[in-house]
């Protein structure tokens, strides 16, 4: 860090830089330096802001607590402030920070350690036991309103189970993503094309930020819990009412334990930061908190931390090493992103020599050169990453790289979209990279599982000039297989088998196959299901597009484009006069009564005690239908929460009548 000439001058600058990196981490939930960083920086701040009080600013960070409040949701007013934890990273600063506590309260002190979890505060009010309102933190004072999204998450309890629970009182805790979830979101983001997101936090954080609760549904969010409040709390420490809202329904992480001195503190740390890989979401260190209340008030706050809590966090492993190359990968849907090929470093546990870049920004923000010795870090995230660049041992003749404007694979110009950070290559249909990829997200397991062909397998193929798509596969004949070399008889009819054997796929996995950009596995299952074959979803507009849940603006262009391409439609005729299944073939519930005979029923929202699933089900064994647009002639409306605003529109515009869960669940019973 630079060291100040004028104070003054340093003061500033350290604002503009916090300022700056806490918007990029509370808005758009990108960490652009490592926390050790960040709390580097904010401790500088402090430190001379101490020493020349007359130059604090009303505007530096160390006035507040941090982020600022988004306009999609609703603000809220926390009853009680959501402060911030003062962080440590060094034993010798940990037992400081013991040292002040028993100076002030005597040596009789008693914490509780918990796991640091590295997910999304939330605050949960309660009122009589039942959840009125999650809230995020924003900038301590008030935060967004997600109560919506909250709700979906089943590890918070929508009533308090038993009854000794105050009128009122606030539960927080931390959301997460598993990263089980994590991992199967971003090889979904991978299959339509998407930037993948760098660690479950931001996954998390993006999530709860969606406008739409059934999306976060699907996310299966989990939340621990860890602190509780009330006006006269009924227990005298932190560990009877971690005690108590267990009891009540909360889940609490029971990796928490008491400690008599901070020696056993150290050793819980020690443990926790080896044994940290057993829990289900990421963790960054360890908070230890003054166990009884009384002392707890007794140590009271700083402007913005408890006196009485401290977080003891783990250093994320870095490591540095030259930067020897940039390759430029050409995926599936055209994008080029660069990869950094590094000399090879130890880190973490693994040896890595591969690092992203994402996309050209990143690599002008970074400023790499190559030759270069780079800073790279693995923190929460899965693929390591570049953070910087150590400049004092920049090469003297190095020049910036400079961003290819043609793609790498075929020589055809780049362009970029506005509002995209990637470029693409847009010569679809005659890039090798683009045809290969294509062709094996065709025949993957998730799509048509064509076992018998590989990756390998497909590059002789088109080398050979049989294969230019995914319909010329099921044109393969025994006499162009044999030939080819590492063939042979047998394997070459197993590949006829297994392309045969394909055709039996399900129509939602065709239109997976397909590789539509920006129709996942999850979204094909959601289209197959609304649109019941290849006919319905071709003629489908824009507006019964959208009018599906899960399906957004970008999503229905995208469908709308593919089919507006005569080669795709091509490509489909070819697939389905192979045989392929362009149909849903749905088992047909049981008929159980005749109750909602010549009934039409539109479905929108999330429910509380069925899946939408289960109420097509039902509609239909009940002899109702399901269809998917409204229309004056449409029955009824079954409405969810958070129904689709442009469904509740044209419902109340056409005088359809609307039913809730129970009004339906009681026409039926
Ligand atoms: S206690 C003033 N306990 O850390 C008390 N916080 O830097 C602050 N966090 O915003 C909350 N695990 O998001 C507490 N076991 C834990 C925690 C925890 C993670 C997060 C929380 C908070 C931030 C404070």
């Amino acid at each position: 860090m630079a060291t100040a000439q004028d104070p003054a001058l340093e003061i500033e600058e350290l604002i503009a830089k916090i300022n700056h990196l806490n918007y990029q981490y509370y808005q758009n939930s990108v960490s652009e330096v490592s926390d050790l960083e960040f709390d580097q920086m904010l401790k500088r701040l402090e430190e001379l802001e101490s020493k020349h009080p007359e130059l604090r600013l009303p505007h530096s960070p160390t006035q507040r607590v941090g982020g600022t409040v988004t306009k999609n949701f609703e603000t809220v007013f926390h009853k009680w402030p959501m402060l911030s934890l003062s962080n440590t990273y060094s034993e010798e600063d940990l037992r400081e920070f013991d040292k002040r506590v028993r100076k002030i309260v005597g040596d009789e002190v008693e914490y509780v350690c918990e796991q640091k979890f590295d997910g999304v505060a939330i605050s949960l009010t309660y009122e009589n036991g039942k959840f009125v309102q999650g809230a995020t933190r924003g900038d301590g004072t008030r935060g967004d309103n997600i109560t919506a999204n909250v709700r979906t998450i089943r590890d918070i309890p929508l009533q308090a189970h038993g009854k000794n629970y105050p009128e009122l009182f606030e539960v927080r805790g931390e959301v997460f993503m598993p990263l089980q979830v994590f991992e199967q979101l971003n090889a979904e983001r991978e299959e339509t094309g998407e930037q993948l997101l760098a660690n479950p936090r931001n996954a998390t954080s993006g999530t709860l930020k969606q406008q739409d609760s059934s999306v976060v549904a699907n996310r299966k969010l989990g939340c621990f819990s860890y602190s509780f409040h009330t006006e006269n709390s009924p227990y005298e420490t932190h560990s009877e009412s971690l005690q108590a809202i267990q009891k009540w329904g909360f889940k609490v992480s029971d990796t928490w334990r008491k400690c008599g001195n901070i020696d056993d503190v150290m050793a819980y740390i020690n443990e926790w930061e080896t044994r940290r890989t057993e829990l289900p979401i990421a963790t960054d260190g360890v908070v230890v908190k003054v166990n009884s209340y009384a002392l707890q008030e007794e140590l009271g706050f700083t402007a913005k931390s408890p006196r009485w809590a401290i977080a003891y966090k783990y250093a994320a492993e870095n490591a540095s090493t030259k930067l020897l190359d940039i390759e430029y990968q050409v995926g599936r849907t055209g994008a080029v992103t660069p990869v950094a090929i590094l000399q090879k470093v130890a880190l973490a546990g693994t040896v890595v020599k591969r690092a992203s870049v994402h996309n050209a920004n990143e690599m002008q923000r970074l400023d790499l050169r190559l030759g270069d010795t780079v800073f790279v870090e693995k923190g929460g995230e899965i693929i390591p990453k570049i953070t910087g660049v150590d400049f004092e041992k920049r090469p003297a003749e190095s020049q910036p790289i400079l961003y290819p404007t043609h793609c790498p694979a075929c020589g055809t110009e780049l362009v970029r979209t506005e509002g995209e950070a990637q470029f693409y290559c847009p010569n679809e249909k005659g890039c090798e990279p683009q045809i290969l990829a294509k062709l094996e997200h065709f025949i993957a397991r998730k799509a048509m599982n064509v076992d018998e062909l590989g990756p390998k397998t497909l590059v002789q193929l088109y080398l050979a000039g049989y294969v230019r798509n995914a319909a010329d596969l099921y044109d393969l004949t025994l006499e162009q297989l044999v030939p080819l070399e590492r063939m042979g008889e047998k394997s070459a009819s197993n590949i006829l088998k297994s392309l045969d054997k394909s055709k039996e796929t399900p129509f939602e996995r065709v239109l997976f196959a397909l590789g539509i950009r920006f129709v996942g596995s999850t979204v094909a299952k959601k289209l197959a299901e609304e649109l019941p074959d290849l006919e319905a979803l071709r003629g489908a507009t824009y507006e019964e597009l959208i009018a599906i849940n899960e399906i957004g603006d970008r999503i229905a262009q995208s469908i709308i484009a593919y089919f507006q391409d005569p080669d795709h439609v091509q490509l489909v005729e070819r697939l389905k006069a192979a045989g392929l299944k362009f149909k849903s073939e749905r088992t047909a519930p049981e008929i159980q009564s005749d109750k909602l005979e010549s009934q039409t029923f539109v479905i929108s929202g999330v429910f509380e005690s069925v899946s939408r699933e289960e109420l097509q089900q039902l509609i239909v064994s009940h002899g109702g239908k399901v269809v998917s647009s409204i229309s004056k002639k449409l029955s009824y409306l079954v409405a969810g929460d958070k129904m689709g605003p442009s469904k509740l529109e044209k419902a109340e515009k056409l005088g359809v009548k609307m039913l809730s869960e129970d009004e339906f669940l009681a026409m039926i019973k």
